[in-house]
Order: C-alpha cells, then sequence, then structure tokens
C-alpha cells in the first residue's frame, strides 16, 4: 500500500517556465473571484497578447493581463448574443492563422456548459494547436463559498450537473426521473429562467416538495446570495428574491448543512474585494 512517506519529494520550484506558444489558449476562469484562478491561468494572463472573452469573466481578471492586450468581447448572455458561436470559431482560427496568439477566457470551466468543447473541435479540424486550462466550475466555487458539500456521503451518493436552459422546442428536455431519484445532489446551471418548471417535474416525478433547495447568485463574488428554501417554494423565493443571472440551483439533501457551515466557516477575502 502506498502512503505519504513513499512519496518523491516534490523539487523545489525556483520559477514557473514560459507557456509554451500553443497559438490558442481555452481557458477557464474560474466562477469570478480572480483569486480562484489556477496558477497556470495566471501565467495566461499575465503573458496575453489577445483576449476573447464572455461577459462571465469580470474586470477585476481582465486586470491581470498586460494594459496593452488587446481585448475582444464576444459575449454572450442569455438575452444579449454578441456573436455567433460559429463566428467565435472562426475568429478563433482566422486569427490564430494570421500567427496571433489567442487567449479564450470563459467563465468557470470552459468544458462544462461553455461550449469550449466546440470551439476545442473547431480548433482540432482547422490543425490550430490548442492548449485547454481548466478553471473552477461554478458548482464548485458556489458550493465552498455557501458551506454546501455536494457529496456529504451522510446525504448524496451522487452529483449531478445539468442545465436548465430552454431548448429550441421551448422544452426543458430533461431526464426528470434521472434527476428525481433519493440520495443525489443536483447542480443546475442556467435554471433560473425555468424554475418553476424544474421544481413541478422534480416534485411530479417522485422528490418530496419538502426537498433542501439553494439559489446562489454571483458566488464567490462579493456581492454573492445564498437563498435556501425548499422545492415547493422555491419559485417564489426567487421572485421575491428577484434573483438574477449569473445563479445557480442546488437541490438535495446537503443544502440543509448550509446553515450550520456558512455560519462556521471563516471566509477569506480576496485581496480584489473592494
Ligand atoms: C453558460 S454557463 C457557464 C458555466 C461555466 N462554464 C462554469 O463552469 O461555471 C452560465 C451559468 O453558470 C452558472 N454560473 C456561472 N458563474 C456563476 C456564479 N459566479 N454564481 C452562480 N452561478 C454561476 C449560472 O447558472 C449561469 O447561468
Amino acid at each position: 500500500m502506498r502512503n505519504f512517506d513513499d512519496c518523491a519529494p516534490i523539487p523545489q520550484q525556483t520559477s514557473y517556465k514560459a507557456i509554451p506558444p500553443a497559438l490558442v489558449t481555452l481557458m477557464g476562469a474560474g466562477p469570478g473571484d480572480p483569486e480562484l484562478l489556477t496558477v497556470k491561468a495566471l501565467r495566461a494572463l499575465q503573458s496575453a497578447e489577445l483576449l476573447l472573452h464572455d461577459h462571465l469573466v469580470s474586470d477585476a481578471i481582465l486586470e491581470l493581463a498586460p494594459a496593452q492586450a488587446e481585448r475582444i468581447y464576444v459575449g454572450k448572455e442569455s438575452s444579449r448574443h454578441t456573436m455567433p458561436q460559429e463566428e467565435i470559431g472562426a475568429l478563433m482560427v482566422r486569427l490564430a492563422r494570421q500567427g496571433r496568439r489567442v487567449l479564450r477566457i470563459k467563465g468557470g470551466d470552459g468544458y462544462i456548459f461553455g461550449r469550449g468543447g466546440e470551439e476545442a473541435q473547431v480548433l482540432a479540424a482547422a490543425g490550430i494547436p490548442f492548449t485547454v486550462i481548466p478553471g473552477i466550475t461554478a458548482a464548485q466555487g458556489a458550493a465552498a463559498a455557501c458551506g454546501i458539500p455536494l457529496t456529504h456521503r451522510d446525504h448524496a451518493r451522487t452529483l449531478v450537473l445539468t442545465t436548465g436552459h430552454l431548448q429550441e422546442n421551448r422544452q426543458v428536455d430533461l431526464d426528470w426521473q434521472a434527476l428525481a431519484r433519493p440520495q443525489q445532489t443536483v447542480v443546475i446551471y442556467m435554471g433560473l429562467g425555468t424554475l418553476p418548471i424544474i421544481c413541478e417535474q422534480l416534485i411530479a416525478h417522485g422528490l418530496p416538495a419538502s426537498t433542501p433547495a439553494a439559489l446562489i447568485e454571483r458566488a464567490t463574488l462579493p456581492e454573492q446570495r445564498c437563498i435556501t428554501g425548499t422545492l415547493r417554494d422555491l419559485p417564489a423565493v426567487a421572485r421575491s428574491a428577484e434573483l438574477k443571472p449569473p445563479t445557480l440551483i442546488v437541490i438535495g439533501e446537503v443544502v440543509n448543512l448550509h446553515a450550520a457551515l456558512a455560519t462556521a466557516q471563516v471566509f477569506v477575502p480576496s485581496s480584489t474585494d473592494p
């Protein structure tokens, strides 16, 4: 059996090497707090020449790039699509073919409800060398910041990340039976607009209406709000609190831990907090 004493000592790192010359870097910027960037993401930002960024990437993060780096905003908010996805892909390919080094920044992790996979496919098909830097996804950031351990073993054996986004047919096309399983935590991205359907369907498919749930707005940022309720009253709670995107929905018994853990936990402010 391996224990920690068997591990080779970690070599002393005196300086970081330069980022290798991938033409496009697909970078996750985490849930909002700039101090939740990975070290790799910070290095990529500090050496960036050209940034393509989404609305979920805060100014505090963009400011970590050199002042002379070019910044291109490519959207997108559900109500304001700045640039269609196909054009973003085409733009990255065009810039890379011009020899520009592109840092494509997305909120959270680009491969989790971030369409980073589609962008990677476009780059791969065009033969553009690219690299991927993961980010802390909103579910992880919100869980830590709100005292909701998503897979606390007394309460959840499964964790499901899904999206409540309306499909083109105006339906929320989810496997409700699977989402309504007991001993499970369900985290829903982009679900604020469809919250009444989500709660109604989960109850109709067997989850008790008393199942605890949390709505977490702007997790990890100074304005963060975490509001709890049950499946029965969550839509009304969201309405009266006038919550806005980005908001994450967490459903399951683990939400009951929030009151005790969020109060007991010491929050380390970010050095960029006002
Ligand atoms: C297009 S998805 C992007 C998710 C992102 N790629 C990630 O890994 O977190 C946008 C949704 O993520 C959630 N989200 C992202 N950042 C958030 C934050 N700081 N607080 C709460 N929810 C957040 C919201 O549900 C929002 O509608």
